[in-house]
């Protein structure tokens, strides 16, 4: 096992030993190495001024925050900040020549992360059609120029030649960074480290548990890191069900997801930021257990089940029996969450989902809703709810489900408060979840009656 941190940085081998891996990437690129151009702002994840691209093996660069990222995550990958961008001749990137000459810049604090959002942007080779960019810099915040010129910007950089990341410095060996940090290779490994420190936080993206080294200066002692065990990696996909490995990122299961699921496209582009969902996944969000994730309801609506494994074997669960009471789950102290696996929609079934924020980007939801329904010539058959944000766990709406197959929409709206008795919090009020649940239900409504209205009312 290796025993110490290594990876690329700006196309530099950098090796470290004698620093916590427990130390952010941001602490240690401007404290440690001196790399003052990524600006802390939040230190939370949202507004972006960290931004930095992890270059992988496969050739993706993507944009993280590195206020919530942990030194021990980026070992054995490659890491470009904006001191790591260069033009010809060593003058400014094109990126940057971009942003400068359509004005978008003022007091500059948040263009290195823009740049560096722009220029993963830029490397992915996407369109510069309005709903990319907005997506694509929907985690980065300015709060003097104004966000036009940058848009601008960005469409000047769509085509831009970007030439293939180098090699990260791979490390086939799992890490045992400092007796504290620990990154298995393989499911076996996971789970001995498992039993040999049951007090040991799982680590998947860390963009929950990052706040904790972030914000709250208070990291784990000990981590068993997730991201590199394979058996947690997978996605498989047949005629019947969809099994995404616990530590898949959004963005990486989000193509099979949403061509299984349409109605998740618009749902995920507004969970987290890009910077987010490139290092978030589905078993963070389920092993959160936060009564407002904005995933468990989906899956719950969907079917899913969770696969369990500990040294002891495998166990799976449908997921609404997962969640056992506030931010309690049924998972034992030696188990790991492997996988989601759910059904397929079968001929006659449809899938819809909504999330009700505060803010329409990077805001997690104060009411998510999702449905499965098999609808016949216009009545509605079957039908499986799941809610978020109007319990102390994410849940079923069983009274609403009955309704909706006996008696129909009214009698479905009537039936929420005998769902649910949500909390208030600062986020709603109890009448305003349940006013919000009501009409997310009459929205289904005129979705399945009048789909073009809706998509009217959605454009406005
Ligand atoms: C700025 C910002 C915006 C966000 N926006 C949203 C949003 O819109 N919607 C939303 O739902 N969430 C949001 N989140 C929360 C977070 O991104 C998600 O919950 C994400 O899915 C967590 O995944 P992760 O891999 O980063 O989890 P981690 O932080 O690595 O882990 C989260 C928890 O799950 C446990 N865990 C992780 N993997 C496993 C496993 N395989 N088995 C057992 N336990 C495990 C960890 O021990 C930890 O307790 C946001 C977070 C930030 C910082
Ligand atoms: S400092 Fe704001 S997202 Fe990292
Ligand atoms: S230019 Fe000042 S915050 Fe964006």
């Amino acid at each position: 096992m290796a025993d110490r941190l290594s990876f690329t940085l700006n196309d530099q081998p950098v090796e470290i030993t004698g620093i916590s891996p427990m130390t952010t990437l941001l602490d240690w690129l401007r404290d440690r190495r001196g790399l003052r151009g990524t600006k802390e702002g939040c230190a939370e994840g949202d507004c972006g001024a960290c931004t930095v691209v992890l270059e992988r093996e496969d050739g993706r660069r993507e944009a993280v925050n590195s206020c919530i990222a942990l030194l021990g995550q980026v070992d054995g990958l490659s890491v470009r900040t904006v001191e790591g961008l260069c033009g010809v001749d060593g003058g400014a990137h094109p990126v940057q020549v971009a942003m400068a000459e359509a004005d978008a810049t003022q007091c500059g604090f948040c263009t290195p992360g823009f740049v560096m959002s722009a220029y993963a942007f830029a490397a992915g080779g996407e369109k510069a059609e309005a709903d990319t960019v907005h997506e694509a810099l929907a985690g980065n915040l300015c709060r003097c120029t104004g966000y036009r010129p940058i848009v601008e910007a960005m469409g000047r950089v769509v085509g831009l030649a970007i030439d293939p990341p180098p090699a990260p410095a791979v490390r086939p060996a799992s890490a045992a960074i400092d007796g504290v940090f620990f990154a298995p290779r393989s499911l076996d490994e996971l789970l001995t480290l498992r039993s040999m420190y049951p007090g040991a936080r799982l680590l998947a993206g860390g963009t929950d548990l990052g706040l904790d080294a972030s914000r709250a200066r208070k990291p784990p002692s000990t981590i068993i890191h997730l991201a590199h065990v394979a058996e947690l990696k997978g996605i498989a996909a047949d005629d019947e069900k969809i099994t995404i490995g616990a530590a898949v990122t959004y963005t990486e299961a989000a193509p099979t997801l949403i061509e299984a699921f349409p109605a998740l496209r618009p749902y995920l582009s507004r969970l987290g930021s890009r910077q987010i969902r490139n290092l978030g996944t589905l078993g963070g969000n389920v092993g959160n257990a936060s009564p407002i994730g904005d995933m468990p309801p989906v899956l719950i609506a969907l079917e899913a089940s969770v696969r369990l494994v500990s040294g002891r074997g495998a166990r799976d669960l449908p997921l609404e029996e997962f969640f056992v009471g506030y931010r309690k789950t049924a998972l034992a102290p030696d188990e790991v969450i492997q996988s989601l696996s759910m059904p397929r929609l079968w001929p006659g079934e449809v899938f819809f989902c909504d999330k009700v924020s505060k803010r329409r980007d990077q805001d997690i939801s104060t009411v998510a809703a999702a449905y499965r329904l098999r609808i016949k010539d216009g009545r509605i058959e079957d039908a499986r709810v799941g809610f978020g944000g109007m319990a102390a766990t994410p849940k079923r709406a069983t009274h609403v489900e009955a309704a909706l197959k006996a008696e129909g929409f009214a009698a479905a709206i009537a039936a929420v408060a005998n769902d649910f008795q949500p909390l208030s919090d600062w986020r709603g009020t109890a009448s305003y979840r349940l006013q919000v649940a009501a009409n997310l239900l009459r929205r289904l409504e005129l979705r399945i009656a009048e789909p073009a209205r809706v998509l009217e009312l959605e454009a406005l």
